[in-house]
């Protein structure tokens, strides 16, 4: 068969986990299907639905194979895949390297190669794969590497999704994998102290994600609201403002964008801020360059990151983590532009989807406390 290359940039998509948990039906999942069409997700890239841990039997069959839980899932998974693909989505599952998943269900230890001609059958696009229950004597490359030889070669394009939680310095081997993104972080929560968390322990690793291999922060809690699936990711719920920070910065990390929200009923400054097409382009880049950080002037809290695009321009995201509003400074050398008169860059606001005008030297916007402004610049030429 002849294979494509897949996921040139982050996949974009919608998970059941953390607003459903162990809560998943396929009534669930096929009104969730319904919604990602009609609420314009879809139409703003996200193509992938993915059933996350609890979907199966806790035993598997007589032959070996994983079998649908015939109570939550009564039509089966071919079914299901066949309605999310009428939709015009692709349709993901979840599996583990280790003999277990997460929440205890049969692991894929040792049925690799069944398993993956399993999901193929089933008309399995995209194979999220977790990191419990390990056996210790196996090194984990190795695990990684066995799934991503079996999905490889199981008759069907399929997205391997590893979900490793940035251990073992996963960062410097999973490429070699197969695998197109990797988990780099533990599991996100419902609150400001982990989204900042998480996109902190991530500054130093940007220059390890690139295309077909994408370094993912975990799925989005935008519009979560504190409703979780469960106690430990609900911690509590953020802002508007800070689920709209949180984006940014899973934007210009160039995470995956993965929806955790319920999408049946998001309020409409989470679509909003789920569909803007602007950022979303950023995030799209073909070229997936990484971002860099400068530090701001006036606050260890404040600093912007800088996104080269193909074509020239340039996505300029200003971030205040600190708890008042403060002015996030950059001066433009600083992204290698000479002090000239004739020089400066267009501001186009990603937030208001206006031109703002030329700026030279330097641009110092005021930010909210935990907020976020994201620009898309473009050089010009002026008469100084
Ligand atoms: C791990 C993963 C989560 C989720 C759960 C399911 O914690 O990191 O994203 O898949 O398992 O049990």
């Amino acid at each position: 068969m002849e294979r494509k290359a897949l996921c040139p940039t982050p996949p974009m998509g919608w998970n059941t986990w953390n607003t459903f948990a162990d809560n998943i039906n396929e009534e669930l999942i096929r009104t969730s299907a319904d919604a990602m069409v009609e609420q314009g997700l879809l139409d703003a890239g996200y193509q992938y639905l993915v059933i996350d841990d609890c979907w199966d039997k806790k035993e598997r069959d007589e032959e070996g194979r994983l079998v649908a839980d015939p109570e939550r899932f009564p039509s089966g998974m071919k079914a299901l895949a066949d309605y999310v693909h009428s939709k015009g989505l692709k349709f993901g599952m979840y599996s583990c390297c280790g003999t277990k998943t997460c929440a205890g269900y049969p692991g894929s230890f040792g049925h690799e190669f069944e398993d993956a001609e399993q999901f193929a059958s089933w008309g399995v696009d995209y194979l999220k794969y977790d990191n419990c229950y390990k056996p210790r004597t196996q090194e984990c490359a190795l695990l990684y590497r066995r799934m991503g030889m079996a999905l490889a070669n199981c008759g069907r394009d399929i997205v391997f999704s590893a979900c490793q939680w940035g251990t073992e310095n996963v960062h410097e081997w999973i490429r070699s994998t197969g695998a197109h993104l990797f988990r780099s972080t533990g599991d996100i929560q419902d609150s400001w102290a982990s989204i900042e968390t998480l996109a902190r322990s991530q500054m130093d690793k940007l220059a390890y994600g690139a295309n077909y291999c994408h370094n993912d922060m975990d799925m989005l809690v935008v519009g979560i609201h504190g409703k979780a699936g469960n106690d430990f990711i609900s911690a509590g719920g953020c802002t508007d403002e800070e689920y709209q920070t949180h984006f940014a910065l899973w934007v210009m990390m160039n995470s995956p964008l993965m929806i955790g929200c319920d999408v049946r009923s998001m309020t409409a400054k989470t679509k909003e801020i789920l569909t803007n097409r602007d950022l979303i382009a950023i995030n799209q880049d073909i070229e997936c360059r990484s971002a860099y950080r400068v530090q701001g002037n006036w606050s260890p809290d404040t600093f912007t990151l800088i996104k080269m695009l193909s074509g020239g321009d340039y996505a300029v995201a200003y971030f205040n983590f600190g708890d008042v509003a403060a002015n996030v400074s950059l001066e433009f050398w600083d992204m290698g532009l000479p002090v000239r008169r004739d020089l400066g860059l267009e501001f186009y606001d990603c937030y208001t989807h206006e031109t703002i005008g030329v700026k030279r030297e330097t641009f110092a916007p005021v930010v909210p406390a935990h907020g976020s402004r994201v620009y898309r610049c473009r050089l010009v030429r002026t008469n100084g």
